[in-house]
């Protein structure tokens, strides 16, 4: 059996309950799902598809392993290379802190990225503290902004993205099409419910599915899915050029353009 850290995230047995999402729609989502399913390229559409609408929106990039912020699109695009490092490295949080830590992104003035830069690592901030994360959402909770928050895949060896999921008033969970992913799924269900999530303010998507493969077989094993993300030629060429922040204007990219703009409609009401 896993040896569990006494008072840690995952021994919390009574998590008060969330409130249900109001009718305004969520203000925090988490993006999480299993390993390589798209959580960041969907991530960065719908941060992009807000900040087109002219909603203010912070994507807060997790993933300590593979820093995003350089693949995601080229660094002249954003201005200024601040890091996520200097808010993990603080000892409190504040809405000040979290903007100056913000990469503007200069051609979308409501658009600011948050996340670690190329060449570092975990161990470029201290230990975190569970207290100072928590923290740290609850301040980007009271911001005038649409958080969207790109989780790693691995909910035990990454707290940073596990208070994400917890406190988040959204959770948006991709999954490819393939077993590899229901199988690991399934090895995360006991963190989360010994860390006390709230599974009402999941929104369970399918994510990059090609032509040749059955969702509906998805659907028998995990129930409906509510959002299928189609693969995109253009979207992966996208990711490949590391140009995210480009528009999809190709005719075989309508239907994921068009569920992105269906999750938030459906998540935060716009
Ligand atoms: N809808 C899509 N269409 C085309 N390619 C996709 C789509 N979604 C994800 N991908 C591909 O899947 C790969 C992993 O995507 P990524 O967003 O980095 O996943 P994660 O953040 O879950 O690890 C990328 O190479 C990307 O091109
Ligand atoms: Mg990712």
């Amino acid at each position: 059996m896993l040896n569990f850290k006494k008072g840690g995230l995952f021994s919390r047995k009574d998590e008060p309950e969330q409130d249900v999402l109001q009718e305004i729609g969520a203000q925090v989502l988490a993006v999480w799902g299993s390993p390589g399913c798209g959580k960041t390229t969907v991530a960065v559409k719908l941060a992009k598809y807000l900040a087109d609408r002219k909603k203010n929106v912070v994507l807060l990039l997790c993933d300590c392993t593979t820093p995003m912020l350089p693949c995601i699109c080229p660094s002249g695009e954003l201005e200024g290379d601040h890091s996520l490092r200097s808010i993990l490295a603080a000892n409190s949080i504040t809405e000040s802190l979290i903007k100056n830590n913000c990469n503007t992104h200069k051609r979308m003035s409501h658009l600011a990225v948050i996340g670690l830069q190329k060449g570092e690592n975990e161990n470029c901030y201290p230990p975190v503290n569970e207290k100072l994360l928590r923290e740290l959402m609850s301040v980007l909770h009271d911001m005038d902004s649409h958080i969207i928050i790109d989780c790693g895949s691995s909910i035990f060896f990454d707290e940073l993205s596990t208070i994400a999921i917890l406190e988040a008033d959204a959770v948006l969970r991709l999954i490819n099409c393939d077993l590899k992913s229901v199988s690991y799924l399934s090895s995360q269900q006991e963190y989360l419910r010994m860390a006390g999530f709230d599974s009402d303010k999941l929104y369970k998507a399918v994510s990059n599915v090609k032509s040749n493969e059955a969702s509906q077989n998805m659907e028998q094993v995990l129930g409906k899915a509510v959002f299928t993300l189609p693969h995109s030629p253009e979207l992966e060429a996208q990711v490949l050029a590391g140009n995210l922040f480009a528009d999809l204007s190709l005719k075989d990219s309508r239907g994921f353009r068009k569920e992105i703009q269906k999750i938030s409609k459906e998540v935060f009401g716009v």
